[in-house]
């Protein structure tokens, strides 16, 4: 039997996120079926798709870049381009929940009306939760326009969020 070679893919960016999408690429065996998963890793960690994700996903996978672009776009659930200017990923996996991710959301909701998934009426922000950030020992951790901060805390998050 033929040992598969071990894949040398670069990912788009040294974002500490794409290791998250490689740990599951692996965890997946890189299959092709696994398209759909990885899609919503990244775009859970990222908050949308853009030209460079597809094409590292496709390589990574194998998938060719039209099946790839065909599943984006065909479920809505996928988005192409961030919805607001700024992007907010708060992270609700274990580590972030126990230390006070739930005060987080809480704390946007009330300063902002929003809710995750949402963004606000100006455009100017989107909120996203992930599952793990890959960052728990710094927890709770949330991610603004790529920038991971760790052990934030409610009135550091309102902070955050009203400098943009
Ligand atoms: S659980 Fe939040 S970074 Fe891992």
């Amino acid at each position: 039997m033929v040992a598969t070679p071990a894949r040398t893919l670069s990912p788009p960016s040294d974002d500490k996120r794409w290791r998250q999408v490689e740990v599951r690429m692996r965890r997946l065996g890189h299959r092709p079926d696994g398209l759909i998963e990885v899609l919503h890793t990244v775009q859970e960690l990222f908050g949308f798709l853009d030209d460079s994700a597809l094409a590292f996903v496709s390589q990574s996978l194998s998938v060719p870049p039209s099946k790839v672009y065909g599943v984006a776009t065909f479920y809505s659930h996928f988005m192409l381009k961030p919805q607001g200017e700024h992007t907010c990923v708060v992270c609700t996996g274990t580590a972030c929940y126990i230390n006070g991710a739930g005060a987080l959301l809480a704390k946007l909701k009330e300063r902002l009306g929003l809710e995750a998934g949402g963004t606000t009426a100006d455009g100017k922000l989107s909120l996203l939760q992930a599952r793990c950030l890959g960052a728990c020992s710094m927890a709770p951790a949330v991610v603004v326009d790529g920038e991971v901060h760790g052990r934030v805390t409610p009135s550091s998050i309102a902070v955050l969020v009203e400098a943009l």
